[in-house]
């Protein structure tokens, strides 16, 4: 855990602030965002973007990683487009301003109401995922009188090496249409059929939290030959290609990601030796990275509570929050880095489970995870919470979801209040 800063009083700080004083100020648990350190990602994608494709290509802030409106102004003051999945997502964006022609629209079911949301609204594009919704939409689309930009997702055919829940570019998945067995060739064959929508490109994602530029390589190789496939079948030339998101992030010392200016290079440098020997023009580039525009930037506050020892098996540090503002340790065994914000010098004592306080054993943040010896009343900050964290939230147990605080250079504002018991209840009959 190199990469954090301590004041003088050893207490972690976050965008220049104490955060032993954040978690007095707002209480725990806390989320907090360092706009700094989102702002730098999405300007480095945008450079990257601009240096590798001269600029022809946008960055689309993958925001189911973490949503809310501000985040989306965000993104739209940086330049970049937004990924959103559904009809909140949109709804979302739009209330905070977002440019809706920026956005591309994904899903594997998306509900008709959503469709027509986004087409009133304006979504730029939309990624057409199956042959059902390419039906639905071009009625719905002849309805409104509009003539949407669609992309087909296309499923490639590569297993990337991460956790299974979040690997999507495999044959056997619930997204996009399979290459190999000739179903995106007839999905494109019978999307530039369909007047009512304009087929403009393709979409790849192939997980998430991928740490190898290799996959990603051969993702773009392969959608570069499927475009030329489609001239040479059709005599259509597609303009766009998304690449997706899916880029890995250091959670702990054992993930190692590729830095996204070498990737950017050697993606780019794929499309544009594919494009050369496939006489292709090189398309239009849409990337969508949610985790690493924002994973990095989250810290979580807790207050330790119990502090349990099991002489022979393990020390249980309980916390105030849990699964309901972290799954993803109960979802996928995901490792964090903990340390106590208020004692942020201290070398770790000792191995711990870090526990949640639902009424569930799997309710965990983390097992052998080394740490000083906390005591009731500490402060435990988990780092890296910024992408799924948030935005996975839920209030099992009715327990409120924490408020999202962001910080820069020595001032916090709330950019999402906390949830209220009354909140809670609000929707109860
Ligand atoms: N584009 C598409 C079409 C996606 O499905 C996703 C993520 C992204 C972009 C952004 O991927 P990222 O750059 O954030 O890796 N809840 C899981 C992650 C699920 C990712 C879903 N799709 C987790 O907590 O690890």
């Amino acid at each position: 855990m190199e990469y954090y800063s301590v004041n003088g009083a050893y207490h972690l700080t976050l965008g220049g602030i104490d955060a032993v004083a954040l978690a007095e100020k707002y209480g725990t648990p806390l989320y907090v965002m360092e706009e700094d350190v989102v702002r730098a990602a999405m300007r480095a994608y945008r450079q990257s973007m601009e240096r590798f494709y001269g600029g022809n290509g946008l960055v689309c802030y993958a925001s189911k990683a973490f949503c809310c409106k501000e985040i989306y102004r965000i993104a739209a003051a940086e330049g970049l487009g937004a990924d959103v999945v559904s009809g909140g997502e949109i709804y979302t964006a739009a209330k905070a301003g977002f440019p809706m022609a920026k956005a591309v629209f994904h899903g594997n079911n998306k509900t008709r109401e959503e469709l027509r949301m986004a087409l009133a609204l304006g979504v730029g594009r939309i990624v057409v995922d199956n042959f059902e919704e390419l039906k639905t939409l071009a009625a719905l689309a002849s309805e409104n009188g509009v003539r949407p930009d669609i992309l087909l997702r296309v499923t490639p055919g590569i297993e990337a090496h991460t956790h299974k829940f979040i690997m999507t570019g495999q044959n056997d998945s619930k997204f996009g249409f399979i290459l190999e067995t000739g179903e995106a060739m007839e999905a494109a064959r019978q999307a530039i059929g369909t007047l009512a929508v304009r087929l403009t490109g393709v979409h790849v994602h192939i997980g998430s939290q991928i740490h190898e530029a290799a996959p990603f390589i051969q993702a773009a190789e392969r959608m570069v030959r499927f475009m030329a496939d489609v001239r040479a079948e059709t005599g259509y030339t597609l303009t766009d290609l998304n690449l997706g998101g899916g880029f890995g992030i250091r959670y702990t010392g054992e993930d190692d990601p590729v830095p996204y200016a070498a990737y950017m290079r050697d993606v780019s440098g794929a499309v544009r030796q594919a494009c050369g020997q496939l006489n292709f023009p090189v398309p239009f580039i849409l990337m969508e990275p949610g985790r690493s525009i924002v994973g990095e930037a989250g810290t979580t506050l807790y207050t330790v509570g119990s502090v349990k020892k099991i002489p022979g098996i393990r020390t249980y540090v309980s916390v105030d929050g849990g699964m309901g503002d972290n799954p993803r340790y109960i979802l996928y065994g995901s490792k964090y880095e903990f340390l106590l914000a208020n004692r942020a010098d201290e070398a770790p004592a000792g191995e711990v489970t870090v526990a949640g306080k639902c009424c569930e054993s799997g309710d965990l943040l983390g097992e052998n995870v080394p740490l000083p010896e906390a005591k009731p009343g500490d402060i435990l900050a988990v780092r890296c919470t910024g992408a799924y964290n948030y935005s996975m939230a839920s209030c099992y147990n009715r327990n409120p979801i924490p408020p999202v605080v962001m910080v820069r250079d020595g001032e916090d504002r709330v950019i999402v209040k906390g949830m209220t018991y009354e909140q809670i209840v609000e929707n109860d009959i």
